[in-house]
């Protein structure tokens, strides 16, 4: 790789359970002499100099970062990613790892996802795309049931809705272009075909000319146990996903990661940073449910504690282009993430209850916390995660388990089934 100088002052942004997973890793590099965070928050704090400046405010970001002489800049959320963050600060000089906005459109419309997938033969859903209500309604009579209805632009992970009735359906489409639930989101819409099968999420890390697929993970969406209730960010989360067998990940590489890292180049959006491709194993093999154009939230929690080789000259090595002189390891180990959330999450809940520690807070990643004097509090939906890694995945299950009884919070809600299906699917 060509010289560098030392990547000394790191700048984070975003402040959830996946940034402070990423700023733990990329302190494990001698070279790193101090963290910032935008916004991070209370937990993170521990670990980096967290500053109030939203992760959207990309003005202040690259005021901040210009003036303070930041040498890297990680830029892990969609919204400043698509808002054209990374642009902003290479704009200023500021090396940075994640896409440029002309690339992190992949996740910012499932138009243009779904348009790339068709025009370069990648295996995604049937679907047709929908920019007037009336033509959407029309469809939705006659479409096959159930049937995924989705929002084109970015909502929080929210903006998709499997109906199970043709009057869902209507009621989503509605919800959607007329009563513009998901905000300009909604706008336009993708309408789609119901995939079943095993979901597997393959992050990745990629310079637009070599991809690294990352070890596989298996998110848990859904609130409740049993995998029933509202869609969440993300309740817990295991890794590597059993379900993913060596034929698959072969299979992935030839027929979507690298199709796809070709498909944006010979667009003229070469991608850089880390792509997530969210799969479904389906009869007809594996398809694309999504893509993003960032490291995913909680998976990230499961798959940087396993990965060996130092995260920064991984990041550094995106962002040059020299991505094909690395080997990236993994430990041949499992780990387990359990996601402990408010009561009420994700609707309504109460927050500003104080969390306690009976064992250190060694792998635990603090997603929505903040500090006041000097107490930590929680401080949103999903408050940590809680996270083990072992030499079999029933071991780093019961570990990450016996963590969550260690700590305490007023309020405190978990589900008690993370990694079952994962173990079921092994035997
Ligand atoms: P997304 O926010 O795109 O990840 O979608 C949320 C969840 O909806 C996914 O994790 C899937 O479980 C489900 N989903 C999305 N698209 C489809 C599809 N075409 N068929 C079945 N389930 C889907
Ligand atoms: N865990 C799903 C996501 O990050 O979008």
């Amino acid at each position: 790789m060509r010289k560098l100088r030392p990547f000394k002052k790191v700048l984070v942004i975003g402040g959830g359970g996946r940034e402070h997973a990423i700023i733990k890793k990329l302190k494990e590099n001698p070279e790193v002499e101090e963290i910032f965070a935008i916004p991070g928050n209370g937990g993170i704090a521990a670990d980096a100099t967290c500053l109030d400046i939203a992760a959207t405010d990309i003005d202040k970001i690259v005021e901040f970062a210009y003036f303070n002489v930041i040498n890297f800049a990680v830029v892990a959320p969609d919204d400043p990613l698509v808002l054209g963050c990374v642009d902003a600060l290479e704009n200023h000089g500021i090396p940075c790892f994640g896409p440029n906005a002309d690339a992190a459109i992949i996740e910012g419309s499932k138009i243009f996802s779904k348009d790339l997938m068709k025009k370069y033969g990648v295996p995604t859903a049937e679907y047709a795309t929908f920019t007037n209500i009336d033509d959407a309604i029309v469809y939705v009579e006659t479409c096959k049931i159930p049937i995924v209805i989705k929002a084109d632009g970015l909502a929080l992970g929210k903006g998709v809705i499997i109906a199970e009735t043709r009057d869902e359906a209507r009621a989503a489409v509605i919800s959607m272009m007329q009563d513009m639930k998901f905000g300009k989101s909604g706008a336009q819409i993708v309408i789609e075909e119901f995939l079943e099968g095993p979901e597997v999420t393959v992050l990745s890390f990629t310079d637009g000319k070599t991809l690294v697929p990352m070890i596989s993970s298996m998110d848990h969406k859904r609130a409740l146990d049993g995998d029933k209730g509202l869609n969440t960010g993300g309740m817990g989360v295991i890794a590597p996903n059993p379900y993913y067998t060596k034929e698959i990940a072969d299979e992935c590489m030839e027929k979507i990661f690298l199709p796809t890292m070709a498909a944006m180049n010979a667009e003229g959006r070469t991608f850089k940073g880390c792509l997530y491709f969210g799969l479904m194993l389906t009869a007809d093999g594996p398809k694309v449910i999504e893509y993003n154009c960032r490291f995913g939230d909680p998976e990230t929690q499961v798959v940087l504690p396993l990965l060996e080789t130092d995260l920064l000259t991984i990041m550094k090595a995106c962002r040059f282009e020299t991505l094909d002189e690395l080997e990236i390891k993994f430990k041949d180990e499992c780990c387990c993430c359990v996601v402990m959330a408010s009561k009420g999450y994700p609707e309504k809940y109460d927050k500003g209850f104080e969390i306690t520690f009976d064992d250190g807070r060694d792998n635990v990643f603090i997603a929505g916390a903040k500090l006041e004097d000097g107490k930590l509090l929680t401080n949103g939906g999903r408050v940590l995660c809680a996270t083990r890694t072992a030499p079999t995945l029933e071991e780093a299950i019961d570990k990450a388990y016996e963590a969550v009884k260690t700590i305490h919070f007023e309020n405190a809600y978990y589900r008690t089934d993370i990694g079952q299906r994962a173990l079921k699917a092994g035997k």
